[in-house]
This record gives C-alpha cells, sequence and structure tokens, in this order.
C-alpha cells in the first residue's frame, strides 16, 4: 500500500449489508467468466413477449444490436406487471410539491394514468416511432407522459424546463418532434415559474409540432393557439384506462436525450428498448440494493436530465421501487427541506450531486442534526467527481457514519451505471468511483490508447459494448463514430473523462478532458457559450473556460472581445451579456464572470490558449507560454482582470 492510500481512510461495507445484499462478490467472477451471460440474465429479471435469439450483435462497430429479436414494453415491465403480480396499492411516488402540496401514487393509479395518456396521444395521431416532446416541471404528470410514449412505442425527447425558447427550438427540429407536453409551469423558490411562453416561442419556429398537450400545475394565464393547444384535463381525463401495451423490438428507439458536446449544436442521444431496461432497472437494484418491499427511494435530480429518466424513471418503476419524487429546490421555503422529506417518508436511499451535498456542507450540519434521518442506509453521487472532504460530510452527517455511498460514474451516453462501488460488497474509498460495474469493461489508456498499470493517469476508455450504451446521435451516424469511436479506433468508446488507476487499482475521475464544462453536475459545451456571447452586437470574439469552483465543481467564465474598442466595457454590459448567454441557452449556461479583454492568447496556428485562461481564470501562475503568437497578450489580459468575479 503506498503512503497516499495509508493515509485514506476507508470504508467496510456493514455487516449486515454484506449478509443482505442483492448481489455479493461473486457478481464480479460472474461476470468476468461470461459477459454475455450475465447480462443475459440481467435481462430475465424483465417480462419479455418474445425472447431474443442472439445477446449482441457488434459485426458492425460502433453500432450495437442487444437482445437482437426479442420484444417488450417498457411501459408494461415498468408498471402493468407489479399491478399483475398483485402490488396494486403500492405508492410508486411520494409527490410532494414545492409548496407543500402532495400526492401518493400507487402502481395501479400509474397504470390506469399512463393508459390515458397513452390513449390521449393515440387520439392525436401519434404513432410508434414519431418524436414527442416533454417540457416539463417535476410532476407526475412528466413521468405519465414518459411512460405513455414508451407504451405506444413514440420517442420521447424530454428537455429540461431550465432551458430557453432557443434550446428548445433547436431540439424540437433537431428531433422531428411532432408534439409537445408541457404545463402552464412549476414552483421553484417559492413562486410559480412559467413554462409556456418559451413553448408558444419555439412552436412558433417548430412547424412539425402539430399539437401542445398542457398540464395546469400553477394557476398562471397562458396565451392559447386554438386548434394547436390542448388541455391536458380535457384531452387525457376522459380517456379509457384500457390500453393494450405492444411489444417492441428490443432495438426500437426509446427516447431521445441533448447534451452538450464539444462543438455548439447539441447531439441527440438515442437509448433504445430492451438493453436499455435491462441495464438501467439491473444497475438500481444491485448499485442501490433496492429491496421493493421496504425501501422508500429518492433520487434527488431532474427528470429532464438522464439521471432522471434511469434512475427516477425507469430503473426504479423497473424494479417496483416506492419513489419519493420532489418539485422544488432545497432552501424552500428553509434550508432543511430535503431533510424533513427523508423524515416524512422514511427515505432508506438517497441519490443526489456533490455540488448539492457542498451546497449543504456552507449551510452547516446543523440543519440535517435537526431532523431524523435514521432511516437512510444507502447513500449514492452523480454528476462530478465527489471531493474526499464532500464525501467525508455526506458520510457522516447525513449517512449518520453507518450508510454506504456509491459513487457512481456514467453519462447520458452510457444510460446507465458504469464505475461505482457496490454497498454489501466494495471497501469505500472516498473520492474514488473505484470498480468497474461487473460485465462492464472500464480502462485507463495513455494519449496512444495502451492500457496504463496501476498508480498511472490517462483517458477513460470503455473496450467493450455494453446494454444501455447509446446506439448513435440522432440523425447523425457519423458524428457518433466521430465523437465516441474514432479515437482509439471502432471498438473502444472514449468517454472524454481523464482518469486515474491507484495503486490498488481503484479508478479516480478526474473531470473532462475535452471542451465540456461541468457546472453543478450539468454539462455545458464552452464552444455554446462562446458562439451565444458572439451572437451579441457588442461582442466580436469570445473564449469560455471552465475554472474550479468551491460548489457547482466548475463555473464558466468568459472573455470578451468587444466590437468597437471604444463601447463601454463596465459592470453593465457585463450583465447583459450574461443576461444574454442566460436568455439563449438558459439560466444553466450564464457566465460567472466575464473579462473584457483586447485580445486572446492564441497559438501560432490560431488556436485559443485554454489552460492559459484557465490558470487566469483560477489566478494561477500563468505556465508556458512559449506558443504564444505574442505573450504580451497574457499582460494585457491579467491588467484587465477585475478584483473579484462578479455575483448575483
Ligand atoms: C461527469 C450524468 C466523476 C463525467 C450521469 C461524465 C462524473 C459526465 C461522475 C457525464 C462521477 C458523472 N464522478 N465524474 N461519479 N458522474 N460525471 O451526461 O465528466 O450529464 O463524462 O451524465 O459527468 O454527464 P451527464
Amino acid at each position: 500500500m503506498s503512503t497516499e492510500q495509508a493515509e485514506t481512510r476507508t470504508f467496510a461495507p456493514p455487516e449486515e449489508l454484506v449478509a443482505q445484499a442483492n448481489v455479493g462478490p461473486e457478481v464480479y467472477d460472474e461476470a468476468a467468466a461470461d459477459r454475455l451471460a450475465f447480462w443475459e440474465k440481467a435481462a430475465r429479471r424483465l417480462d419479455w413477449a418474445q425472447e431474443w435469439d442472439t445477446v449482441l450483435d457488434w459485426n458492425d462497430p460502433p453500432f450495437a444490436k442487444w437482445f437482437v429479436g426479442g420484444k417488450l414494453n417498457v411501459a408494461y415491465n415498468c408498471v402493468d406487471r407489479h399491478v399483475e403480480a398483485g402490488h396494486g396499492e403500492q405508492v410508486a411516488y411520494h409527490w410532494e410539491g414545492e409548496p407543500g402540496d402532495t400526492r401518493a401514487i400507487t402502481y395501479a393509479e400509474l397504470k390506469d394514468e399512463v393508459c390515458r395518456a397513452a390513449n390521449a396521444l393515440v387520439e392525436l395521431g401519434v404513432q410508434a416511432g414519431d418524436r414527442v416532446a416533454i417540457y416539463m416541471p417535476m410532476i407526475p404528470e412528466t413521468v405519465i407522459s414518459m411512460l405513455a410514449c414508451a407504451r405506444i412505442g413514440a420517442v420521447h425527447m424530454v428537455v429540461f424546463g431550465g432551458f430557453s425558447a432557443d434550446a428548445l427550438a433547436s431540439r424540437l427540429d433537431d428531433s422531428g418532434a411532432v408534439l409537445v407536453i408541457t404545463s402552464d409551469g412549476g414552483y421553484r423558490r417559492g413562486a410559480p415559474s412559467a413554462l409556456k411562453p418559451a413553448v408558444d416561442d419555439a412552436v412558433g419556429r417548430s412547424p412539425g409540432v402539430r399539437n401542445v398537450v398542457v398540464v395546469k400545475r400553477t394557476e398562471q394565464d397562458v396565451e392559447w393557439t386554438e386548434g394547436r393547444d390542448l388541455w391536458w384535463d380535457d384531452v387525457v381525463e376522459r380517456q379509457s384506462t384500457e390500453h393494450t401495451p405492444e411489444a417492441f423490438d428490443a432495438e426500437h428507439p426509446l427516447y431521445i436525450m441533448y447534451t452538450s458536446g464539444t462543438t455548439a449544436k447539441p447531439k441527440g442521444i438515442l437509448h433504445t428498448t430492451g438493453g436499455y431496461l435491462t441495464q438501467v432497472a439491473y444497475t438500481h437494484w444491485a448499485t442501490f440494493d433496492l429491496k421493493p418491499d421496504t425501501d422508500v427511494y429518492w433520487t434527488a435530480a431532474d427528470v429532464g436530465w438522464v439521471t432522471g429518466h434511469s434512475y427516477i424513471v425507469y430503473g426504479a418503476l423497473a424494479n417496483r421501487a416506492t419513489s419519493v419524487m420532489y418539485e422544488g429546490t432545497p432552501e424552500t421555503p428553509h434550508r432543511g427541506r430535503w431533510w424533513e422529506i427523508v423524515q416524512k417518508y422514511g427515505v432508506t436511499i438517497l441519490y443526489t450531486a456533490p455540488t448539492v451535498i457542498r451546497t449543504f456542507m456552507k449551510w452547516g450540519e446543523d440543519v440535517p442534526a435537526g431532523f431524523d434521518l435514521s432511516s437512510l442506509r444507502v447513500l449514492g453521487s452523480v454528476g462530478e467527481p465527489i471531493n474526499p472532504e464532500a464525501w467525508l460530510w455526506y458520510h457522516e452527517h447525513i449517512g449518520g457514519g453507518r450508510c454506504p455511498i456509491v459513487d457512481t460514474w456514467w453519462q447520458t451516453e452510457t444510460g446507465a451505471h458504469m464505475i461505482t462501488p457496490l454497498p454489501g460488497v466494495t471497501t469505500l474509498v472516498p473520492g474514488s468511483a473505484q470498480t468497474p460495474f461487473p460485465g462492464i469493461s472500464a480502462k485507463v489508456v495513455d494519449d496512444e490508447g495502451n492500457e496504463l498499470a496501476d498508480d498511472s493517469t490517462g483517458l477513460l476508455v470503455l473496450t467493450e459494448p455494453w446494454p444501455s450504451m447509446l446506439r448513435t446521435i440522432w440523425g447523425d451516424d457519423d458524428r457518433y463514430v466521430d465523437t465516441y469511436w474514432s479515437r482509439f479506433g471502432t471498438n473502444v468508446y472514449f468517454a472524454g473523462d481523464g482518469a486515474k488507476k491507484d495503486a490498488d487499482g481503484n479508478i479516480w475521475l478526474l473531470g473532462r478532458v475535452d471542451d465540456v464544462m461541468n457546472v453543478s453536475g450539468h454539462r455545458i459545451s464552452t464552444t455554446e457559450v462562446e458562439s451565444s456571447l458572439v451572437g451579441h452586437p457588442a461582442v466580436a470574439e469570445a473564449a469560455v473556460v471552465g475554472a474550479s469552483d468551491p460548489t457547482t465543481g466548475q463555473g464558466i467564465v468568459a472573455f470578451v472581445i468587444l466590437r468597437e474598442s471604444g463601447t463601454d466595457s463596465g459592470d453593465e454590459l457585463v450583465q447583459t451579456l450574461r443576461n444574454h448567454v442566460a436568455r439563449d441557452i438558459g439560466p444553466i449556461a450564464k457566465p460567472r464572470q466575464i473579462m473584457v479583454v483586447q485580445e486572446l492568447p492564441k497559438t501560432r496556428s490560431g488556436k485559443i490558449m485554454r489552460r492559459l485562461l484557465r490558470d487566469i481564470a483560477e489566478n494561477r501562475e500563468l505556465g508556458d507560454v512559449t506558443t504564444l503568437t505574442d505573450s504580451s497578450v497574457m499582460n494585457l489580459i491579467k491588467e484587465k482582470l477585475p478584483a473579484a468575479p462578479s455575483e448575483d
């Protein structure tokens, strides 16, 4: 053991978890002995209308087909089969609205609602394969809409409610959506926020959208387009609760989720049916040790991100979990809201992001200490590396020192957990995601793709296809190949993350190595923010970097050159530009800081040197500047640095 490890505290799994965990250490051996047989067994946890002939078709990499020839219905697997097995009275969701209103929805009720919504979609002419956009707050109808699409084979495309009208419009256009499901708004930070105006704006530019179905959540007035807009209550509530689910091919598209890449245009990640559901269900059951009869499970994330898709909706429901779903923000109406929810519902498993944990740390341990959190037994982390300090705080002040923390590394593209400890098996090393999931082959390689020995740093790759992998980028197979499968050949998936393997073989994720920033666990492309900034008439050139931030992981820092040197470059303009980006992309993309500069550091070949900009943004000594066209640029930039970042 190296000195570094000797100093690290590790945590062995609690004894009673070792004895009762859904999976033990044998799963690693089982998967290593026969990877495909292992996934095949995982697939058998679902109900298939027709069994597959071939587990994996990888004859044309990187285009994978899993469970070839198999047929199933995702909604049936998530809802109906539990009702048929006698669990109709079990609560599927304890939903908690931000203002304090609540709804408990049983599996039987969920089945009725999903059938009604499916019948409504059919009445509106939606067919299998059609794309349906969902732009909603965190309310039960969001889940019902997703399941209704899955039930009839329509492909849903959920857009996070924090995205702008422009972002929604480009996604409607790229996916070719025929229908939008939205609401008048939702509650956030103690007040209703609106969604319908953005939909009106975006749909006005998307001729392919025939109808907009609107759920009433708040009492806000909405603009209405007759013939196009329909109230959910008018079109869904009168439908029959009977709907016969059709079995779809294992490779039938299930959903598209847009995510930021290294270019300005977001990529539509396509997930399909059988492999996706197999891996989200299995990982949800194994990673969280989910016990459907006794656990109360809470993924505290938004359904608008992949974490919500896989672990609020599909994984949780496929395993017949009782979940908590919360609409609002953690500090509304007080900073103990989450802990009040844990206490109220007796939450046993909590899954959230490091950025939230760091925020709670800032608020102090007295807040959670005011509530009874003794029901908790497993904690999870996702979205960015969790620093050991935050890990230990989470372990101690939320988990009472007794709950294992599973730090799950995965991506929109991977669909499900890929690297994570298992709660009844792994001796935990705070800050490390540690071990590839059974049946997953993750490696750390050098620039040439050679696997590195323990105790070294390189790039993370996945060297075998996995069931819940993305199948392509919607409408752009070439970009799919180029982005993920070209750096080391068509058999190796390049994740875009740097990683270190320690002397014991544990994997530590080190963040993105491409131009993707991670702000509060949200992926934002530097290029996307740059193109928004240069879209403003005052800006000639822009360079954006992610600078480390104690709470959000990274913060967005922009350097801009103005069109006219005489333009007032004061605070007002900086505010205008920050708001411009927020309006263009969404509030999550609003730069933390914008610096107006005369020039940007470029290499002789004209590439902006982001590394140097990052050094400046993080107030570091500048590194090597010898490849700069003109190193005096750096002095110019330094002179322009404002004393402190502009805060909201
Ligand atoms: C980062 C979220 C370290 C990583 C599920 C990845 C993580 C990107 C972790 C995907 C983790 C996610 N430790 N980094 N446990 N989980 N990431 O697509 O950089 O929103 O590439 O999926 O988040 O973000 P995405």
